[in-house]
């Protein structure tokens, strides 16, 4: 078994069969997610070494960078690996480092879509997430486009990010939601309520900042004495909280090195009691 895959599959939309522990590529770009890589090469080798370690689900966004992130995924992936699973994002615009607009203006929506099908070599994208409801645009006419771009078979499924359960809901009545990507982790988790709607309804929650940032990972943090104890890495004890903590969980920790790759993934096998999960929730 390859080492990812020890996390489990989980089938977005009913239909399209992911590895749980995933990948995210926000840091693969310049600071304050702006610009290239400091270390080109090495980014294309974290994507790589992601597909060996039996990583299949990526995420991105045509904000990162912008266009950086998807252009990297292509340059290292493509052509792509069957079970390569690309989930991409629109409706954040970028004026500059560290500032995120939404725009949710149908036109703007297909866009996007169009331009991200162009940078990542697709046919068709296999996850589209609206990456913020824009407050000023009607929830019918964001969501719609993206029922329209499902019909003509641009995207397979369509997801969502930072949303409550009734932004969820009202969605649900506009078009099928596969997946909601919301910021959630050991030391953050506001979204519960979400992640228990999510969980009932067989819909694939996307954890982000699953190690808080790096937070959590810190060899000297909150997690450091319980990975001691495990003989795991304070990140491997952060991401398999999560794989444990529902079926629909799909992490998708963010790194620039194939070390931290490496010790990300290889928490797809740790195993946790209820007692361990307890211990590490009492502990962030
Ligand atoms: N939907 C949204 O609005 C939204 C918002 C934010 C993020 N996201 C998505 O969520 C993904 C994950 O978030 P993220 O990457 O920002 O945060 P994260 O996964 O919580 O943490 C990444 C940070 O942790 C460090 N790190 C990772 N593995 C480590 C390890 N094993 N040991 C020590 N340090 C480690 C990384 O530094 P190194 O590079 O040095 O490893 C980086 O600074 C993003 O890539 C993006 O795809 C979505």
């Amino acid at each position: 078994m390859n080492q990812a895959s020890a996390s489990g599959t989980y089938r977005i939309g009913g239909d399209l069969p992911v590895v749980r522990l995933g990948y995210g590529t926000m840091q693969l770009t310049g600071e304050g997610v702006w610009g290239p890589p400091k270390d080109h090469d090495e980014a294309i080798r974290v994507l790589r070494r992601s597909v060996e370690l039996g990583v299949t689900f990526f995420d991105t966004a045509d904000s990162y960078g912008p266009t950086i992130a998807e252009e990297l995924l292509a340059e290292a992936l493509h052509p792509y690996a069957d079970d390569v699973v690309i989930a991409t994002k629109a409706g954040l615009t970028r004026t500059g480092p560290g500032v995120w607009i939404p725009v949710g203006r149908p036109e703007y929506l297909r866009q996007q879509a169009e331009l991200s099908l162009r940078r990542l070599k697709l046919e068709a994208i296999d996850l589209f997430q609206l990456h913020r409801i824009d407050p000023k645009v009607p929830l019918e006419d964001q969501v719609g486009e993206l029922a329209k771009l499902q019909q003509e078979g641009k995207i397979r499924h369509i997801g969502l990010s930072e949303v409550s359960v009734e932004q969820t809901k009202a969605a649900r009545e506009i078009a099928p939601i596969a997946t909601v990507q919301n910021l959630f982790n050991l030391a953050k988790r506001d979204a519960e309520p979400l992640l228990d709607y999510c969980t009932a309804e067989d819909i694939g929650f996307i954890p982000w900042f699953p190690l808080a940032t790096g937070e959590l990972s810190k060899p000297d943090g909150v997690l450091a004495q319980a990975a001691r104890d495990h003989g795991a890495s304070p990140s491997q004890l952060a991401l398999a909280w999560l794989l444990h903590r529902s079926p629909v969980m799909l992490p998708i920790p963010g790194t620039s090195s194939v070390a931290h790759l490496e010790d990300n993934v290889a928490a797809a096998a740790i195993e946790l009691t209820a007692d361990e999960l307890a211990a590490l929730e009492a502990l962030a």
